[in-house]
């Protein structure tokens, strides 16, 4: 039986415990997330567990990195159910600020990681990337030196945030963790809550269609608008709204013609009101979905 992680909603009580436990020289894990945690997430708080002997998870469901339109007020929020989910998957502590001991009243300050915030999501959600960066800058500034694990889910914002890291020289080293999916291939997204059984049926596109993309790599084909055109099929045919499906380099996210070893495959789309990404890394990954 684990114990349950200790609570911390004030960011000055969350910076004195992962700077205890590094003064006594435990390394420090820290797994940002926004909550509603799912068994994505929860893998994540695992290796993490496997990789230091302290392990810190946020939750912090970050108002500016929601348009104006999106679904920050209705985003699902059930923090005692994610901290019993959390002891049982070995996190030591829970940071759950307030918003406004995140964002003052006074506040000027945003990070934003240009270039990498143009393509994919960030065409369809703007300023999403900088209120992503800019909390992370601050939740890492809280965290101090650690490993971050972050899912590759949300492919983009891991992109962005190694850039982030790297140009900003903050003591953080980022691992990315694999894509963790619903038995019938469907990639696991708190946003999955809010899907009827119909479109949670229909979702299941996305993976379709990934796989398929990851069948033509296998069998040779390397031409980016044929893999895209494959996707884009499967997905329309059950999606209500498809904000892009892109073959980009895995790296710069940059369009590609001809794949040479390695291409990110990536999808949006809306089911309904929700809005699912999806991605599957040519000649990196194993097929999204099973058999
Ligand atoms: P959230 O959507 O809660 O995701 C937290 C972390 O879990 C991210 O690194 C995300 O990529 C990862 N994750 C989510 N679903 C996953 C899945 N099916 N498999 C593997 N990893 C998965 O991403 C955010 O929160 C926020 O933008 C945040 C970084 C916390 C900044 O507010």
């Amino acid at each position: 039986m684990n114990l349950a992680p200790r609570r911390f909603p004030l960011p000055e009580d969350f910076r004195r415990a992962c700077g205890d436990a590094r003064s006594q020289g435990t390394r420090v894990a820290f797994v940002p997330t926004m909550g509603a945690l799912h068994e994505g997430h929860l893998a994540l708080v695992r290796d993490a567990r496997a990789r230091a002997g302290f392990v810190a998870v946020s939750i912090f469901v970050n108002p500016t990195q929601f348009g104006p339109d999106e679904d920050f007020s209705r985003y699902p929020r059930d923090l005692d159910a994610d901290v019993t989910k959390l002891s049982t998957a070995g996190a030591d502590v829970v940071f759950c600020p307030e918003p406004q001991s995140m964002y003052a009243p006074d506040e000027r300050t945003r990070v934003h990681v240009t270039g990498l915030d143009e393509p994919l999501c960030g065409a369809f959600r703007p300023g999403h990337f900088e209120g992503v960066a800019t909390i992370v800058t601050k939740l890492f500034g809280l965290a101090g030196p650690c490993v971050a694990i972050f899912g590759k889910k949300d492919y983009q914002q891991l992109a962005i945030l190694r850039r982030m890291v790297t140009d900003l020289m903050l003591p953080v080293e980022i691992v990315a963790h694999a894509i963790v999916r619903e038995a019938d291939g469907l990639a696991m997204s708190s946003r999955n809550a809010y899907l009827s059984a119909t479109d949670r049926a229909r979702a299941l596109a996305l993976s379709r269609g990934l796989s398929r993309a990851h069948r033509a790599f296998s069998s040779g084909e390397r031409e980016a608008v044929v893999i895209e055109s494959l996707v884009r099929d499967e997905v329309a045919a059950s999606a209500d709204r498809i904000d892009y499906v892109s073959v980009v380099d895995a790296d710069s996210l940059a369009s590609v013609g001809r794949i040479s070893d390695r291409a990110l495959v990536a999808v949006a789309c809306h089911f309904g009101k929700t809005r699912l990404i999806d991605n599957v890394v040519l000649g990196e990954d194993p097929a999204p979905t099973p058999g």
